[in-house]
């Protein structure tokens, strides 16, 4: 087996930081398929702990390739700051390799990103405001500007000349400060010379290392509750972080991807505004909010917090492609006397086990629960199945069942060492 597709199959920030860095010890290559900054991937070990953005999580091992695929939206500027931070803290041998047909996140996006926020009110969709949807939006409609273009400064200036005077009509109607090229162009050509050493063609790259049987970990950004076509719409991100994304992220043929790993919280959270049918709140929200440290690792924002919802990870697991799950976050909930999973909704009188089309009808949904008895045990120290507390057992069991789908790997804790593989299903 060696590819393993990441995937993070609820509203994000399930730990596929964590499980990223924890397989890519037995990698050769990590890619980042989709997203930018948006994402925030948080990895502990060695007493040090990294939030990654951009920068694939292998990028801790000399000996691993990294990539940032085609499909990934790259702020340059940002991109450049989280590397020179990287290597303020040491990690200095890297081998990074960024595709020459990424799109890239200029400075009119996040303007953009920010007014429509604005104009949305309170039906705003409680974005990044990292400039990810307009940078998407561009691609879509042929107007955007690509990694190629950046390093190329003959490309780039021909690139803002051309789609400068579109964007600051756009930025114009908005009551929005315009751009003028000489300004974009000065900065960013800076960053595209800074840049072009790590340039190639990723799809390329990647052909090789299959051909050569390489061990090559897919590392997915945001969920799939957050996917473009998938997920919550409009309450989603802009690009798909399916496992059906990767192969078109990649620039790989899809039968490459037969393994993809779910990656999900032991309940849920969400950050950013939408439905979000197994939400709690008041005292069991904050307890399991302050244990599990939910606050945004990008934005800081309090995350949303809800019992485990096993109809999302169904949804999720079928239009992914799951077949192993990781149940992370176990240690969180600890403490607790009874703990509850959503096994199915009611809509309108109606058992139903998928996720309705229209917000509507999910914001009229009713969890049906089971409930199970708790653990007050600490599980933070717990290196093996059999030493879980009986409840804690029962749980995941229960996830299984409910989810059809095997656990393959529990973590106890955010460091490295806190994981615990049932299955080596990475060899
Ligand atoms: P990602 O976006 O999916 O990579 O996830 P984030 O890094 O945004 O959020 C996951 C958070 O949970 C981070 O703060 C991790 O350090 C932390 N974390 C990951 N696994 C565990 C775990 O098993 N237990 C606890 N307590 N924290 C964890
Ligand atoms: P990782 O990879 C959690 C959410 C935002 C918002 C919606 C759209 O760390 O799991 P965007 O800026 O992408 O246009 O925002 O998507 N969102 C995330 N939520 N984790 C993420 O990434 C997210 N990336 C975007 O909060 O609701
Ligand atoms: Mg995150």
């Amino acid at each position: 087996m060696s590819t393993v597709v990441v995937v993070g199959s609820q509203w994000g920030d399930e730990g596929k930081g964590k499980i990223t860095d924890y397989l890519a010890q037995k990698a050769n290559v990590v890619v980042r398929s989709q997203g930018g900054n948006n994402a925030g991937h948080t990895i502990t070990f060695g007493g040090e702990k990294f939030a990654l953005r951009s920068i694939p999580s292998g990028i801790f091992n000399p000996n691993i390739k990294n990539v940032m695929a085609n499909g990934m939206v790259i702020n340059p500027k940002q991109m450049l700051e989280e590397l020179a931070g990287l290597e303020a803290r040491g990690i200095t041998k890297y081998q990074l390799f960024v595709s020459n047909r990424a799109h890239i996140v200029l400075p009119y996006h996040q303007d953009l990103d920010g007014a429509y926020e604005q104009f949305k009110g309170d039906k705003k969709i409680g974005t990044t405001k990292r400039g990810i949807g307009p940078t998407y939006a561009d691609k879509v409609n042929r107007i955007g500007i690509r990694i190629a273009d950046l390093v190329d400064p003959k490309l780039f200036k021909k690139a803002l000349e051309d789609t400068l005077p579109i964007k600051n009509k756009e930025l114009e109607m908005l009551g929005l400060k315009t751009y003028t090229v000489d300004e974009i162009f000065n900065e960013y050509s800076e960053y595209g010379k800074k840049i072009k050493p790590f340039v190639c063609d990723t799809s390329l790259l990647l052909e090789e290392e299959l051909e050569k049987n390489s061990k090559i970990l897919f590392e997915g950004a945001q969920g799939v509750m957050l996917c473009i076509d998938h997920g919550t719409y409009p309450y989603v991100t802009s690009s798909s972080p399916t496992g059906a994304s990767v192969p078109l992220n990649c620039g790989i043929a899809p039968s490459y991807i037969n393994n993809v790993l779910g990656i999900c919280k032991a309940y849920t959270t969400r950050v950013g505004e939408g439905p979000f049918p197994t939400e709690l709140d008041g005292n069991l929200a904050n307890y399991i909010r302050e244990r599990g440290h939910e606050y945004g690792t990008v934005t800081k924002r309090p995350r949303r917090v809800g019992w485990l919802d096993c109809v999302a990870l169904n949804y999720a697991r079928r239009v992914s492609g799951i077949n192993y799950l990781s149940l992370m976050l176990f240690d969180v909930l600890s403490g607790l006397d009874k703990v509850k999973i959503c096994y199915a909704y009611e809509l309108d009188g109606k058992k139903i086990n998928t996720i309705p089309a229209t917000l509507d009808e999910l914001e009229r949904v009713k969890p049906l629960y089971v409930e199970m008895d708790g653990w007050k045990e600490d599980i933070t120290h717990v290196t093996s199945f059999s030493e879980l507390p009986v409840n804690a057992q029962k749980y995941l069991r229960k996830v299984e069942e409910l989810t059809k789908s095997e656990i393959v790997i529990f973590s106890v804790g955010p460091d490295r060492l806190q994981t615990i593989e049932l299955k080596e299903f990475f060899k």
